[in-house]
């Protein structure tokens, strides 16, 4: 994993460049958004969103952060861009800076790319990551932790599963080091051959059947085939599901203040049984919800900054 070589404030890139009173902050702030006891007048800014991965959650909620903090938002679509004729991600943000766009929102699948971006210009419009190969997704972190403190006012001695493909999955690096920073207890469980080991010291490792009863939290995550490599383990839907996912006997047996999570997209049937997706104790919708607001902050925190 590249490390951040400068401070940069008013970018967003994860969440280890901030303190925990900034992250608080900015979930009070998502909080504050969300009760609409606060709101932003943003009209004279503008923003762009470079999707080079696929996206819904991510690319629609930070437009719809950006929409409802009266930002003014640019069209970009990768495919129809000048990217085809060979230009490339530092020409293009420079292209955005040029002709004045104040906030720019990547989503890439080169791990770390705001490194280059950063080390070559002195940018005067700030850079959010949107999700950074299998790197980081700090703003989903975001939005985990606001949803998190939601149900339990604390993160802290909070006992939170991260389940499924944590090798591959950004969301599973961003969160097991916010949380773990915030004071919670982290367990990883899901295929052994699937496990990071540079995270072992953000959590431990427990089979589904022995962390099931004791979490307060059960994250789970998609398997991540895009970024599998030739020769990976796999699996069928019904063989996942049974032996690491979330079945309908392991939701029974969760406290029942337990709540599950999920960053989505949901393969319903793999990692969680299709029903569970919209039971009592999920709140994977209202992650997304969560989303706009968390976004909103964001937005404000880096537009601030610049
Ligand atoms: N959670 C998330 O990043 O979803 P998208 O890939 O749809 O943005």
């Amino acid at each position: 994993m590249m490390s951040i070589t400068q401070n940069y404030t008013k970018h967003f890139l994860t969440l280890n460049e901030f303190e925990d009173k900034q992250i608080n902050e900015m979930i009070q702030r998502a909080l504050q958004f969300k009760a609409k006891r606060a709101s932003l007048d943003l009209s004279n800014q503008y923003a762009v969103n470079l999707f080079f991965e696929d996206s819904t959650r991510t690319h629609k909620s930070f437009e719809m952060a950006e929409r409802k903090s009266g930002m003014q938002v640019l069209e970009f679509t990768p495919e129809t861009s000048s990217l085809k004729k060979g230009e490339t991600l530092y020409d293009t943000v420079k292209t955005f800076e040029a002709i004045g766009v104040d906030m720019i929102v990547v989503r890439h699948s080169q791990e770390a790319f705001y490194n280059e971006l950063l080390e070559r210009s002195d940018l005067t419009c700030s850079i959010v990551n949107g999700g950074d190969g299998a790197g980081q997704h700090p703003s989903q972190s975001l939005l985990d932790l606001m949803t998190i403190y939601e149900e339990f006012n604390t993160f802290e001695q909070l006992k939170i599963a991260i389940a499924g493909d944590i090798r591959h999955s950004r969301v599973a690096k961003s969160n097991a080091m916010i949380l773990t920073r915030l004071g919670a207890e982290v367990i990883f469980t899901g295929p052994t051959e699937w496990m990071d080991p540079s995270l072992e010291a953000f959590g431990t490792y427990k089979e589904i059947d022995e962390c099931i009863k004791e979490v307060d939290v059960f994250m789970l995550l998609r398997v991540q085939h895009e970024r599998h490599e030739k020769g990976e383990k796999s699996y069928s839907k019904q063989a996942y599901l049974k032996q690491f996912g979330l079945t309908a006997e392991r939701e029974q047996q969760m406290a029942d203040h337990a709540i599950v999570m999920h960053p989505a997209p949901v393969n319903r049937g793999v990692e969680i049984a299709t029903e569970l997706v919209e039971c009592n104790r999920s709140r994977i919708f209202q992650q997304m919800a969560n989303g706009v607001y968390a976004r909103m902050a964001i937005i404000e925190y880096v537009l601030n900054k610049s």
